[in-house]
């Protein structure tokens, strides 16, 4: 969502600024600015739009001063405008918020009553008016000689501290006082805020990338904390104002990844990475020699929790809930453990049943995914094991569990997801030959032949990325239908729900993923010549049956796409487009198919001119419910 970056030290503060936010861009892109001090006042400035149109207007701007805030916008209240843009100014205060303040209205209108003239129609700026009204009562309160709480100095924490139980919702804010130009503030609950110690400088971000090229040296706020950061040094504290002891966590992030290699886009670069991200991810976790799995560094005793399982729930947000259903089956198949996979945001609110010795896996590319963290919270409550598949380490879903399996993929700028999906699938190969072992339903035959698969799956990734022209070449003629089915049965299902959710994102064409036997009883209706029909259709007992759903789709002038393994006369015959894979087993096909899916949505928006890289409305981390 929004990307927050606040600096204070002896740099010109617009540069680390417009650095930081260009690397939180994914996380959100219809406005951005800064306010930055300058001969003892704020000057702001604001753009709709990419942040291209930010750099552009602070291109000849000076800056005197050395406290500056900054944010990337991702509208949730009030449409994407440089009216709405943040930071939000109200009398000598600038803020900025990445969240939801869910009572709004009740405050809008506290506030209106009291004479406040509102700029915008967020709900962030009412912060910004509640803290400046309370920074001019504790003046008065000052002035009468009743000044502000025990060891609270400041007049901008103090009144932060006084605001903080009229804020519902979710947030992490930052606010900076021209009163106090050596102050900065910041507060959370939800969304990510973190702490950057530098040796001459102090700086605040949204996320680690902001802060890697200038510090390595960072502190991670939990929900409910504020830090007060004065010159060099800071404090954090909890909402009575009393301090909390916090680590300082040495991150090992580089600041190199905001870089296209070579390739047009962030996507296709992280497309093309896959083979390198599936390696990366089952490294740890592989004992060549014996060709058997050992999930290695994970937090807590994998062989005696697994062993001890009796139900697995899966609970994740779109492509990522998209791995877990692929887990799902593989771990029954593996197991023969009952797993339920779910949707975070229905999970959450379904008052599930998680029965003693559950296994809760959640699986977040960024770990801040709002939905996701909100249903790790609840399944822990009820008792169950955590294990996190996660892509971000210390992000907040990664710190609240119990066992982690890390991707390893390296940081994915792109929007949508591609090299954390496969690096996830292949995870999750590993996690469920570990449970099947644990369990003791694994022959070590069959283990060590499982892990073969797995370990040839990047050469053979390799060998689908070199069939790029196919969809390429293909792109021009897809862009002109109407709508696309996307089909698949057993592990390939999910694929096509991946492939159908990626043409979406990126082409913003209608998709859909449907389960190929459940055609007839609806979607069949959509099917006319204009109507691309994409079939994941492996050489495998299934053949025969989804090869009669498309015979099925065909005599109703649908436009056949189908991806399957190796030569197949019968499939090229009804074909449109055939593109044969290479053959492998049910277990790893997944890895391989989700390839041209990714480069089919990818082109047909490349063709269509999108920005493939920030599709409109999207964001990368969406810690908003
Ligand atoms: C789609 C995509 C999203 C994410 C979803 C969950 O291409 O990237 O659907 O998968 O927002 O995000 P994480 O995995 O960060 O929890």
């Amino acid at each position: 969502m929004c990307g927050i970056v606040g600096y204070l030290g002896p740099k010109n503060p617009k540069d680390v600024i417009l650095t930081g936010l260009k690397s939180l861009e994914y996380r959100g892109y219809d406005s951005a600015g800064v306010s930055i001090l300058h001969e003892g006042k704020f000057k702001r400035v604001r753009a709709e739009g990419k942040l291209g149109n930010l750099s552009a207007k602070l291109d000849g701007e000076a800056f005197s001063g050395h406290l500056g805030i900054g944010h990337t916008r991702w509208a949730t209240h009030g449409k994407p405008s440089e009216r709405n843009a943040h930071p939000h100014c109200v009398g000598g205060i600038s803020l900025v918020h990445n969240g939801i303040i869910e009572n709004y209205m009740e405050l809008r209108e506290e506030l209106v009553r009291d004479g406040a003239v509102l700029e915008s129609e967020t709900d962030s700026e009412l912060v910004a008016h509640l803290i400046e009204r309370e920074v001019r009562a504790g003046g008065d309160r000052a002035a009468a000689g009743n000044g502000a709480a025990a060891g609270v100095s400041s007049a901008l924490l103090a009144a932060v501290l006084r605001i903080l139980p009229r804020l519902h919702g979710a947030y992490a804010i930052l606010v900076v006082s021209e009163r106090e130009p050596d102050t900065m503030v910041a507060f959370k609950n939800g969304p990510p805020l973190i702490l950057g110690v530098g040796p001459d400088a102090m700086y605040v971000g949204s996320d680690v990338m902001a802060l890697v090229p200038y510090t390595k040296k960072v502190v991670y706020l939990d929900d409910g904390e504020v830090v007060e950061v004065k010159g060099r040094s800071y404090r954090v504290l909890d909402h009575s104002g009393a301090t909390i002891q916090k680590k300082l966590v040495e991150v090992n992030w580089t600041a190199d990844v905001a870089s296209k290699g070579g390739f047009p886009h962030f996507m296709v670069k992280e497309i093309f990475e896959q083979p390198r991200a599936v390696a990366q991810a089952i490294q740890p976790h592989v004992n060549l020699q014996k060709s058997s799995v050992e999930l290695s560094g994970v937090g807590f005793d994998v062989d005696q929790v697994l062993a001890g399982i009796e139900r697995v729930f899966i609970v994740a947000c779109g492509s990522s809930y998209y791995t877990g259903l692929v887990g799902e089956y593989m771990i029954e198949r593996l197991a023969k453990v009952p797993v339920e996979c779910d949707i975070a945001s229905e999970f959450r609110y379904r008052h599930p049943v998680l029965p003693k010795n559950s296994l809760f896996i959640s699986i977040s590319q960024s770990g801040e995914t709002a939905d996701t963290l909100a249903a790790v919270r609840m399944a822990k409550q009820a008792g169950a094991k955590i294990l996190s598949i996660c892509n971000v380490k210390n992000s907040s879903i990664d710190r609240e569990a119990d066992g982690h399996l890390y991707m390893n993929a390296g940081t994915e700028i792109g929007v949508a997801s591609t090299k954390a999906f496969s690096a996830t699938l292949a995870l999750l190969n590993l996690l469920s030959l570990a449970v099947a072992k644990a369990k003791g339903v694994l022959s070590a035959e069959d283990e060590a032949k499982y892990v073969r698969e797995v370990l040839a799956a990047p050469a053979q990734i390799e060998t689908v990325l070199n069939l790029d022209k196919f969809f390429k070449q293909a792109a021009d003629k897809l862009k002109s239908y109407k709508g696309f089915l996307y089909l698949g049965r057993g592990v390939h299902y999910p694929i096509a729900m991946e492939g159908a959710l990626k043409l979406k994102e990126l082409a913003y064409m209608h998709a859909e993923g449907y389960a190929a036997g459940e055609m007839k009883h609806g979607p069949l209706a959509l099917i006319d010549d204009k109507m691309a029909v994409v079939t994941l259709v492996p050489h495998d007992d299934l053949y025969e049956k989804t090869l009669s759903n498309l015979e099925e789709a065909k005599a109703r002038g649908g436009q056949i796409i189908s991806i399957g393994t190796g030569e197949s006369e019968r499939l090229e015959k009804i074909s449109q487009y055939y593109l044969a894979l290479p053959e492998v087993g049910w277990f790893t096909l997944p890895l391989l198919e989700v390839v041209p899916v990714q480069l089919l949505a990818y082109h047909v928006a490349c063709s269509l001119g999108h920005d493939v890289d920030q599709p409109r409305n999207l964001a990368k981390s969406v810690t908003v419910e």
